[in-house]
């Protein structure tokens, strides 16, 4: 029998008393030790770590580091939902067609306006109005959307542009559409789009950016015509898209840069589609999955009430499972089960839809193409089913004070599923009694950082007997918009204690996950970003660096001595042993290391170390400010000596058996 299939439980183990004088071997920035005879491990003031690889301890999961998104800060739209002409639906204000204008140049003239006279389709009603006065000789009238805060420009790049559009003449002259500098006028770029006839029908284009501009914020997209003849006619235009490159060129995809840093986490699952964001205020405003599918046009968007801006939801269902899949994650499914964030809660008589509507939604996301939702899925562009093992019934029902979750609610959706889809593990949002919790989601928020090194235990002495628990929720919340150092090693203590319990833990994942600059719901998130640049914060790349460097199985461990602010795990792998190492101390603090229990020690490997004053934070302009460095290492064997900077947090990928 292998090695990893050993049953063998992990423990404790005592500190070994051996003398020995460490020596520098590999000095590249860090100073790295390896051990030599004559010296005590546990000098004063030293801390030593013990690390016997032959005991082994429970597999980490492969959803032990993950994420979580939801629509806020501007998340989807805005953010990672790669569409950059902003209120396409023009939803965002029911008196105006807000962040579009007319657009006219030279002596022309011309007004827009909303209309509800000239429906597209009844999900999408409105439409932009363009009433042309003049049309001057050379000149241009049309509409121009702002964007989300600015329309980026970068150069070489290509745009896809559709829209939907009429005209009160039987033909209009042919349309351009234009990435156009707001400074002065400047055409990026432009393309010409068939002449527009007197129905509504779709339009599409593409626009080429040239190479050597630089990339910027400060444009808008435009619409015109400069064609005299169409001189007091009247324009429609309705869902009009823009779309930059998608990541992995999904047509109704996601913005590349922020896709990249989420893939980068490696997260192990993806719980979607939130939070607040799930219930809503009211039942009205959950996320209603059902009118979430299909083209576009056909999708009505709803008011994201807990966030308090408008979804147009071009992320539906389906982009909410794809974006799992398309960093290969496994999607937790968070279904609506009848509570919503204004206290409202669904009486047992009423419950009923939501349980159908649920198990609808998971036929959507797993079943096979014959039945009906799985057909719908299937008719929608993706035939295969999703890898969807877990169910959330619901978001933080611990807020609901009536007890309904415990006394009916969790039940219904327990008993409907389990019932239909026995494979399926149910997470719950709340301690229940009423029937088994497969899963417990806790979440853990709070201002301290020095909150979360104090629950750097919190889970060693829960007991094994009861369920499974994602911490599907985490943060320091130190600052805006993205956490500082002294946030994140806080949170580095904690993830330790996550690993460490990878028996009973099985995920965890910060939250919010992103957010965009100009316009923060919550206080401290993971990664930032306007129209054209983002950022990572320390947070980001502890959880990243806890997220590659673990190995399948903990291992014995024990960490004695130093300053008492220093928290450890370790692990295994065939060839690698892992260990994440954290001072949330103000000193530096050298720890003395003995790997035992393999062949041969540590034949070389990494160290990657962030480090930084507690207060830094990354930003837009300064994204680099706290980045971790990654150290070669040279033979260690299996003594050796390592001094941990100040606030700093150290992931060892060392190669050993
Ligand atoms: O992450 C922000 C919010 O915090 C989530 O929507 C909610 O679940 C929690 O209260």
């Amino acid at each position: 029998m292998s090695v990893w299939a050993s049953s063998e439980r992990w423990s404790d183990c005592r500190t070994g008393a051996t003398g020995r004088r460490a020596a520098v071997v590999v000095l590249l920035g860090l100073t790295w030790l390896a051990a030599m005879p004559a010296v005590a491990l546990a000098a004063p003031g030293r801390a030593n770590l013990i690390l016997r690889a032959a005991r082994l301890g429970a597999p980490i999961s492969s959803t032990q580091f993950g994420a979580f998104l939801e629509e806020i800060n501007h998340s989807g739209d805005g953010g990672l939902y790669a569409e950059l002409v902003r209120n396409r639906d023009l939803k965002e204000d029911s008196n105006a067609p807000i962040w579009w204008s007319q657009f006219t140049t030279g002596q022309s003239t011309a007004s827009v306006a909303l209309d509800s006279t000239q429906p597209l389709t009844s999900a999408n009603p409105l439409s932009l109005k363009l009433s042309i006065g003049t049309v001057a000789p050379g000149k241009s009238v049309g509409v121009a959307n702002w964007g989300y805060w600015g329309v980026p420009v970068r150069p070489s790049t290509t745009y896809r542009v559709s829209f939907f559009a009429k005209s009160s003449r039987a033909s209009s002259g042919v349309l351009s559409v234009s990435l156009v500098r707001l400074l002065d006028g400047k055409v990026w770029a432009s393309a010409k789009v068939n002449a527009v006839t007197n129905a509504w029908a779709r339009y599409t284009a593409v626009i080429r950016t040239p190479a050597g501009i630089p990339p910027s914020l400060t444009n808008r997209f435009v619409i015109s015509t400069s064609d005299t003849a169409d001189s007091n006619s009247t324009m429609w235009f309705a869902m009009v898209s823009l779309f930059p490159p998608t990541y992995h060129g999904l047509a109704n995809g996601f913005r590349i840069d922020l896709m990249q840093k989420i893939s980068a986490l490696r997260p192990g699952y993806f719980r979607i589609p939130g939070g607040n964001y799930l219930e809503g205020d009211n039942p009205a405003t959950r996320f209603d999955w059902k009118t979430t599918l299909g083209p576009i046009e056909d999708r009505p968007g709803h008011d994201n009430s807990a966030w308090g801006y408008w979804s147009q939801d071009g992320i539906g269902l389906l982009e909410w499972l794809e974006l799992a899949e398309q960093v290969h994650a496994q999607p937790i499914l968070a279904v609506y089960d009848g509570y919503s964030l204004d206290g409202i809660v669904t009486p047992p008589a009423a419950l009923q839809p939501y349980v159908k509507d649920a198990l609808d939604e998971i036929q959507y996301a797993i079943g096979p193409t014959s039945s009906p939702w799985g057909a719908q899925r299937a008719a929608d562009g993706h035939p295969a089913p999703f890898d969807v093992r877990m169910i959330e019934v619901g978001n933080e029902d611990n807020l609901d004070p009536s007890g309904s979750y415990n006394a009916y609610r969790y039940a219904a959706f327990y008993d409907a599923i389990k019932a239909a889809y026995p494979q399926l593990r149910i997470m719950a949002t709340a301690p229940v009694t009423s029937r088994p919790m497969d899963v417990l989601d806790e979440h853990f928020y709070d201002d301290s950082p020095s909150y979360f090194a104090a629950h750097a235990h919190a889970f060693d002495h829960v007991t094994r007997r009861g369920p499974k628990i994602i911490v599907g929720e985490y943060a320091a919340t130190t600052a805006s918009p993205t956490g500082t150092m002294s946030g994140a090693l806080g949170e580095a203590a904690f993830l330790t204690g996550i690993e460490r319990n990878a028996d009973l833990v099985i995920g965890a994942s910060y939250a919010p996950l992103l957010t965009n600059v100009n316009e923060p719901n919550w206080y401290t998130n993971l990664i930032g970003y306007n129209g054209v640049a983002s950022f990572v914060s320390p947070s980001y790349w502890v959880l990243r660096m806890f997220s590659a460097d673990h190995g399948r199985r903990l291992i014995a461990s024990r960490l004695a001595g130093g300053n008492g602010k220093l928290f450890e795990v370790a692990s295994r792998s065939p060839g690698h042993t892992f260990v994440l190492l954290v001072n949330d101390s103000g000193v530096t603090q050298t720890i003395d290391i003995r790997l035992t229990g393999l062949r041969t020690g540590a034949r070389g490997g990494t160290a990657t170390v962030l480090m930084g004053k507690p207060s830094s934070v990354n930003t837009l302009f300064n994204p680099n400010a706290i980045v971790p460095a990654v150290h070669r290492l040279g033979r260690l064997g299996s003594r050796f000596s390592s001094v941990l900077p100040a606030e700093s947090v150290t992931a060892l990928n060392l190669h050993t058996s």
